[in-house]
C-alpha cells in the first residue's frame, strides 16, 4: 500500500517577519555562533533555546584536532539545557550560521537529540532555522524532521523470546 508523509513548514525572507520573541532568539544565536570554537571548518554555527520560563540557553559549535570529537552546536545547546535544567521543557531552537545565505538545518544526529527530548517533554520544540541574510524556515515541531525515526518505542518493540 502506498502511503505518503507530508512536510509542513513556514518559510519566511526576513526574521522581521516573525514574533519578537523569535528574532530575538534568532539574534542569541548568531551571537553566540560568533563564540564558536571552529578552527578546522571556519563555519561558526550558534543555536539558541528558548525555556518554559522565557529564559535562553545558548551553544555553538566545538571542535577539534580529532575531527570526530566536536560537536554541533545544537547539541552543545541541548545537552547544556538539560543537564542544567533537566526539569524545564525547551519551546523552540532557532539556529544560525554565520554569513549563511541559507537557512540551517540540523544534521541527522542533532535531528536524533532533539527527537528525543522532544518526545522526553511530551510537547513540540518548534525550530527556527536561519540564515545570516535573513530568510528562516520555521517548524513547529522537531518530528517533522525525522520521520520513521528510532527511538525508545524501538527498544521497547522486542519479543519477549529475544530476552
Ligand atoms: N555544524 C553544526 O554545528 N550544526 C549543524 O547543523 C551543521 C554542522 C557544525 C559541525 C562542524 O563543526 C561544522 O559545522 C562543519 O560541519
Amino acid at each position: 500500500m502506498k502511503q505518503e508523509i507530508h512536510l509542513n513548514f513556514e518559510s519566511y525572507g526576513s526574521w522581521k517577519e516573525l514574533a519578537a520573541a523569535d528574532t530575538q532568539l534568532l539574534q542569541a544565536a548568531l551571537e553566540s555562533a560568533a563564540k564558536a570554537y571552529a578552527p578546522y571548518s571556519r563555519f561558526r554555527v550558534g543555536a539558541a533555546l528558548r525555556m518554559e520560563d522565557g529564559s535562553i540557553v545558548c551553544g555553538n559549535n566545538q571542535e577539534n584536532a580529532s575531527y570526530p570529537q566536536g560537536l554541533c552546536a545544537e547539541r552543545v545547546a541541548l545537552f547544556s539545557a538539560s543537564a542544567q535544567f533537566p526539569e524545564k521543557r525547551i519551546i523552540a531552537l532557532a539556529l544560525v550560521a554565520e554569513s549563511s545565505e541559507m537557512p540551517l538545518s540540523p544534521c541527522g544526529g542533532c535531528r536524533q537529540v532533539l527527537l528525543e527530548y522532544e518526545q522526553r517533554q511530551n510537547s513540540p520544540i518548534r525550530l527556527l532555522m536561519g540564515a545570516a541574510n535573513g530568510s528562516v524556515i520555521v517548524l513547529q515541531k522537531a518530528a517533522e524532521l525525522l520521520p520513521f525515526s528510532f527511538s525508545k518505542e524501538n527498544l521497547n518493540a522486542v519479543s519477549k523470546q529475544a530476552q
